[in-house]
Parts: structure tokens; C-alpha cells; sequence
């Protein structure tokens, strides 16, 4: 059981990184083979329209042919049995970098091919779990001011393609170990505190049993 945790946050000691470690800790304590990659250490861009994935001599090759940092990344994705992202909530969306992985990710195992049920044609003929983690700032009730339904619609490209995709939400993160050398009067910097030390220790557990459910 080969899986793949990506972290689409530029800090690799924070929210979202907590939360991926706990996902890998999931799945090795079920004996899974899984590999921990920070997609911000990695120059790349999203999907170059190059098409060479789309050609049909590569009609059974799920792989990206662009030439950058991500292609072996993304060649260990499409071999393995479940891939699982993390990115903090930009803007009520996911990160530049989540999104630019995604599209060369999903571009790579589609088609332009629909079957007879009108389905379009996944190059993945076998199931691949997959999970998407969001980190934000907001409490679970302002979540409505984040896009719940831009995000939906990217999990419903990686079921289409891969199988199943579950989300984990983590809200009401803690951004700054002091808040107060910042411009803010949103977010009160003892009520962030209380979330860390309690809602956040039980996001880590949903991330590791996300983890273990993810690698049975
Ligand atoms: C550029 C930027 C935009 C953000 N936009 C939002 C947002 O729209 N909604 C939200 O809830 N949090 C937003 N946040 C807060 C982060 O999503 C949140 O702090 C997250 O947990 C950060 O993840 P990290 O700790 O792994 O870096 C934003 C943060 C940054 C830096």
C-alpha cells in the first residue's frame, strides 16, 4: 500500500503540515509505505497545455510529460493507492500550488473519452483513495464565506478520475504565534489560543484516522 501525502502550505511547520504528519502517522501505524513531499520546496507550474498526456499513443499511460520539478512527483501519484492533500484556504480556495499540482494531476489521468454511460474515460483503472485537508481561519460557523462549492467541484473531478475523495476540515486555525505585531482585529488572539489547545488537537486525530482509514 503505496500512499502519498502532499503539503500545499508554504510553512512546513504549521497548521497544515501538522495536520499531513498526522495523516502519515495514520497510515504507517496500518503498515502503509507512504511518503511525505512539501510541495512548496518544488519549482513548478500548473498544466502547460502541452497535451501530450491526451495523445493517444499515451492512451494507457497516466503520466505528465512536462518536464519540471513535479513530473516525478506526480509519476509517484499515479502509481500509488492513495493520495492525500493538505493546503490552508487562500482567498476561499485552495492554494496556487494545490491548484497547479491538481490540474497536472487530473489532466494526466483524464480523457477526452466518454463511454457509453456518458462517464468520461479515467486512465486509472484502478481505485485510488484520495483526501483533501483544509486549513483555515474561519470558525466551522463562517465557514459559509469560504467556497465550499469551487472545492467541491475540484473533489469531484478526483472522484470521477481516481474513486472516492474525503475532506477534512480544520477551522479556526491559529495563524501567528503572537498576533500582536499584526494588523488585526478580527481574529482575538485568546480565542485562537483555546481553539489550538482544544479544537486543533482533535483535527490531529481526524487526520490520523484519516490516515489509517485511507491505507486499509
Ligand atoms: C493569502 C492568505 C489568504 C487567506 N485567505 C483565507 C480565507 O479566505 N479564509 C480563511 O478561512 N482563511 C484564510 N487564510 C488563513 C489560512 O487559511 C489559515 O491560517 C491556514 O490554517 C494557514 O495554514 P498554515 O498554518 O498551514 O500555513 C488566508 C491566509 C493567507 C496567507
Amino acid at each position: 500500500m503505496k500512499v502519498i501525502v502532499l503539503n500545499a502550505s508554504p510553512r512546513k511547520r504549521a497548521n497544515t503540515a501538522e495536520l499531513c504528519k498526522c495523516v502519515v502517522e495514520g497510515a504507517r501505524s496500518n503498515g502503509a509505505d507512504v511518503e511525505y513531499i512539501n510541495l512548496y520546496s518544488y519549482d513548478f507550474k500548473g498544466c502547460m497545455s502541452c497535451f501530450a498526456c491526451h495523445l493517444k499513443k499515451n492512451k494507457d499511460n497516466p503520466l505528465c510529460y512536462w518536464r519540471d520539478d513535479l513530473k516525478e512527483i506526480l509519476k509517484k501519484c499515479l502509481e500509488a493507492d492513495a493520495i492525500v492533500i493538505g493546503t490552508p484556504i487562500y482567498y476561499g480556495s485552495i492554494t496556487s500550488y494545490a491548484q497547479a499540482f491538481l490540474e497536472r494531476l487530473l489532466f494526466a489521468a483524464d480523457t477526452y473519452i466518454i463511454d457509453d454511460e456518458g462517464n468520461r474515460v479515467s486512465k486509472i483503472k484502478r481505485e485510488v483513495k484520495t483526501a483533501m485537508i483544509y486549513t483555515m481561519n474561519v470558525t466551522e460557523e463562517m465557514s459559509h464565506f469560504n467556497g465550499e462549492d469551487q472545492l467541491a467541484i475540484m473533489r469531484g473531478y478526483l472522484t470521477n478520475i481516481f474513486g472516492e475523495c474525503e475532506s477534512l476540515y480544520a477551522y479556526d486555525t491559529k495563524q501567528f504565534k503572537h498576533y500582536s505585531p499584526y494588523l488585526n482585529n478580527m481574529f482575538d488572539p485568546q480565542l485562537k489560543e483555546k481553539s489550538k489547545e482544544i479544537r486543533f488537537p482533535k483535527d490531529l486525530k481526524r487526520a490520523y484516522e484519516l490516515g489509517q482509514r485511507i491505507s486499509e
